[in-house]
């Protein structure tokens, strides 16, 4: 864990490394008059921007090896009129791939002159994001391993109230250390994270946490009626599992559920998936790493709103007792479904966790993530998520929540037009719609189990690996996406 903290006095801590200056292009003299040079760094600084080396668009870092803090970073945020939070996380971003390189691990960050305009939380966020790594499983000689920033220490002016801006650093802190244990999940190999170790891994995180938990076994979930995820389940030796976690304030004017589609590995059951590429179906839990990260941050912050998590956990293999496409089955519900096509197992599981939810736990509002398509990733690739919703006022907060964050959403039509692709043939619903619109008929597919409750649904398909446009998240691995977007929306909806 980074130990972030604030001072307002001009110290150099013996163990800073390398001190960072953000600097805008229309007022590069304010980064030159840090109190924090050296006389002949404040030289050096003026002549490098005289020289244009300096120019507030980009990054520059030089070794300065005779001062207390041997090297500066200078980060470059363009114009201070348009600067934006996401600008100072994308150059934060790429400093601290510079960071990594060059083994830098107690940073001094000058804010003095960026308080006004800019959040030094920022800065924070893109470094612990940032320098993110997954080598569980890599055997890596010590002098190669990757060098982690262990301090950050941040300079503000006099005026500033330490205590209250400290206490935001450490909720930004929290924020990305869920998003980072969500990754955690999101990176495991499927052999390491079957839905009972997933299980394992939330009611660890409850425990921790002091928060109520359980988890719903294959017969409890028989029991219950939940066949459609059963359904999924019946190809393989691993078990289902339905996890819960709830936490209840005494102040709380309202309930707000997150569900999480938990396939921790989809090879597409009876119709197979190409083997191309299939590997990445380990990444099938991501809308569930994303809605338990998000409530790791509920169970730490315990905002006075109630939240209720489910994740409905579970494998689509093939096998002799897999579901067989054309095979009928009754939800939870009491709606039959059609499966025409094993691969579209995500809403099958959903569907059950949703009627669970709303008639258990009757939330206000209702959100679910899931890597439901791969025709999100067609229409709109790495960058954005899809939005489903017929509430516009959640449509509107949810958005308003992901920009904030660059978790950035897209919303898609859905309404009775869509519902109508579903019809089954031989039952209610048919689990697969025509061969277009398919991230519109997924959602749709969801909407019938929801009855009145508000709600939406987020098909991070394209967005929870393979990210693109963040210059801080390593397009190789889970993202993490949605963690932060749901922590804001739930901390909105507390107010
Ligand atoms: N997990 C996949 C969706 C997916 C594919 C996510 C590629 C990310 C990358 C999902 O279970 C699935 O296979 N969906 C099918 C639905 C189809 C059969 C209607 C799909 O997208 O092809
Ligand atoms: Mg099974
Ligand atoms: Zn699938």
């Amino acid at each position: 864990m980074i130990d972030i903290h604030l001072i307002s006095q001009c110290t150099v801590e013996p163990d800073v490394d390398c001190l960072v200056i953000p600097a805008f292009e229309d007022a590069l003299n304010e980064a030159a008059e840090s109190k924090l040079l050296e006389k002949e760094d404040k030289s050096a600084l003026t002549i490098l921007i005289e020289k244009g080396n300096i120019d507030g668009k980009s990054n520059f870092y030089f070794p300065t090896p005779m001062s207390s803090y041997q090297n500066v970073m200078i980060i470059g945020l363009g114009k201070k009129e348009d600067v934006t939070a996401t600008k100072y996380r994308e150059a934060a971003g790429k400093a601290a791939s510079t960071f990594q390189k060059m083994k830098k691990t107690h940073l001094l960050l000058e804010a003095e002159h960026t308080e006004d305009v800019l959040d030094s939380d920022n800065f924070v966020e893109a470094i612990i994001l940032g320098q993110y790594h997954y080598n569980e499983f890599k055997s890596i000689e010590d002098d190669k391993k990757p060098v982690d920033i262990t301090e950050i220490c941040v300079h503000v002016a006099d005026s500033v109230d330490l205590t209250l801006a400290q206490a935001k650093i450490n909720l930004a802190q929290t924020k990305c250390e869920s998003a980072n244990w969500a990754r955690d999940l999101a990176n495991k190999p499927g052999n390491a994270l079957t839905p009972s170790i997933l299980a394992e891994q939330a009611l660890a995180m409850a425990k921790e946490t002091n928060t109520e938990a359980y988890v719903l076994t294959e017969s409890e979930m028989k029991e219950l009626g939940m066949n459609s995820l059963l359904a999924v389940s019946a190809g393989s030796k691993e078990e289902a599992k339905m996890i819960v976690i709830k936490h209840t304030h005494p102040d709380a004017k309202k309930t707000v559920a997150l569900i999480g589609k938990g396939l921790t590995f989809d090879a597409g059951g009876i119709s197979l998936k190409p083997g191309k590429g299939m590997e990445d179906m380990k990444f099938d839990m991501c809308g569930a790493a994303a809605a338990l990260g998000a409530m790791r941050n509920v169970c730490i912050m315990k905002p006075a709103i109630n939240v209720i998590c489910v994740v409905p956990s579970s494998e689509n293999m093939p096998s002799s007792a897999a579901v067989k496409p054309g095979d009928i089955v009754k939800s939870m519900s009491g709606k039959t479904i059609e499966i025409y096509n094993t691969d579209a197992e995500g809403r099958l599981i959903l569907c059950d966790a949703l009627h669970y939810t709303v008639t258990k736990y009757k939330p206000d509002m209702m959100v679910d993530l899931a890597t439901l398509t791969g025709a999100c990733i067609v229409a709109l690739g790495h960058h954005y998520a899809g939005l489903m919703t017929e509430d516009d006022d959640m449509a509107e907060a949810l958005t308003v929540a992901g920009d904030k964050v660059h978790e950035r959403l897209w919303r898609l039509p859905l309404n009775d037009e869509m519902r109508k692709l579903l019809e089954g043939k031989d039952a209610d619903l048919c689990n697969i719609g025509p061969p277009y619109a398919g991230t519109i008929t997924a959602g749709a597919f969801l909407s019938n189990f929801v009855g009145d409750t508000k709600w939406a649904h987020l098909d991070i398909a394209g967005t929870a690996w393979g990210m693109k446009g963040a210059s801080y998240l390593n397009e190789k691995l889970g993202s993490g996406f949605g963690v932060r977007l749901l922590t804001r929306w739930i901390l909105n909806e507390s107010e």
